[in-house]
C-alpha cells in the first residue's frame, strides 16, 4: 500500500527524471496552460483522465466527481465548466462513464442509511432510471442493467451540459465546444464513443436561454 511518505519519495523520482529528459519541462509548464480539452469523469481509481488516453500534463482540463455527474446546482463542476468554455476556451468536453461504475450500481439500489449525503448525489441517476426503466428492467442480468444505466447516464450528462448557460452561450458565439459522451471498460480498458453534441444539436424549448 502506498503511504505519503512514499508518494513523495515517486514525485522526486518522477520530477528528477522529467528535468532529466527535458531540461525546460517545469519552466515551459509553470507559465501556462491550454488544455484543448475538458474531462468529466468519475471519481473512481481505476479510471485515471490523463492515464487512459496517454496524456501528458497541460494536455486535459479535468474534473471527476461520483458517476460523472452535470448536476445545475453544482458550483464546483459548474465553475469548472465555465473556466474551461469562457477563459480556457477548450474545443471538446468529453463526459466518460466507465462500466462496473459503484455509484451507478448504489443508485440502483436502496438508499444507504450510512450514506445520507452520497444518496442525495446519486438521486439524479435514479432519475434517469426512472426515464428508462423499462429498457432497463428488461434486460436479464444486474450487470447488463447496471452498465445500461452507466450508458444512458453518460448520454444524460451529455444533454444536461446542452442545457446549461454557459454551453448554450458557447454555442452561440463560437460554435464550439463539442460535447462528446463516451464509455471505459475497466476489463480491456477501451473507451467507447456513446453520442456527440454541438452548436447544431436541437435542444428542447424548455431548456433554451434567450441571449438576446
Ligand atoms: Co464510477
Amino acid at each position: 500500500m502506498k503511504t505519503i511518505d512514499s508518494l513523495l519519495a515517486e514525485n522526486r523520482v518522477w520530477a528528477t527524471e522529467k528535468v532529466a529528459s527535458d531540461p525546460e519541462y517545469f519552466k515551459r509548464l509553470s507559465q501556462d496552460q491550454k488544455p484543448d480539452i475538458l474531462w468529466i469523469g468519475c471519481s473512481d481509481s481505476r479510471v485515471p483522465a490523463e492515464v487512459i488516453v496517454n496524456a501528458q500534463p497541460g494536455e486535459i482540463f479535468v474534473h471527476r466527481n461520483i458517476a460523472n455527474q452535470v448536476i445545475s446546482t453544482d458550483f464546483n463542476g459548474l465553475s469548472v465548466l465555465q473556466y474551461a468554455v469562457k477563459v480556457l476556451k477548450v474545443n471538446h468536453i468529453i463526459v466518460c462513464g466507465h462500466y462496473n461504475c459503484g455509484g451507478v450500481k448504489a443508485a440502483l439500489n436502496k438508499q444507504s442509511g450510512d450514506l445520507l449525503i452520497a444518496n442525495k448525489w446519486l438521486m439524479h441517476i435514479k432519475d434517469v432510471y426512472r426515464l428508462h426503466k423499462d429498457e432497463i428492467e428488461a434486460l436479464p442480468t444486474e450487470m447488463e442493467r447496471v452498465n445500461r444505466l452507466v450508458e444512458l447516464n453518460v448520454i444524460e450528462q451529455v444533454s444536461r451540459l446542452a442545457q446549461t448557460s454557459i454551453i448554450q452561450y458557447a454555442w452561440q458565439q463560437e460554435k464550439q465546444p463539442i460535447v462528446h459522451g463516451c464509455v471505459y471498460s475497466l476489463h480491456d480498458g477501451l473507451i467507447k464513443k456513446l453520442i456527440t453534441m454541438d452548436e447544431t444539436t436541437p435542444i428542447d424549448p424548455i431548456y433554451l436561454y434567450d441571449f438576446s
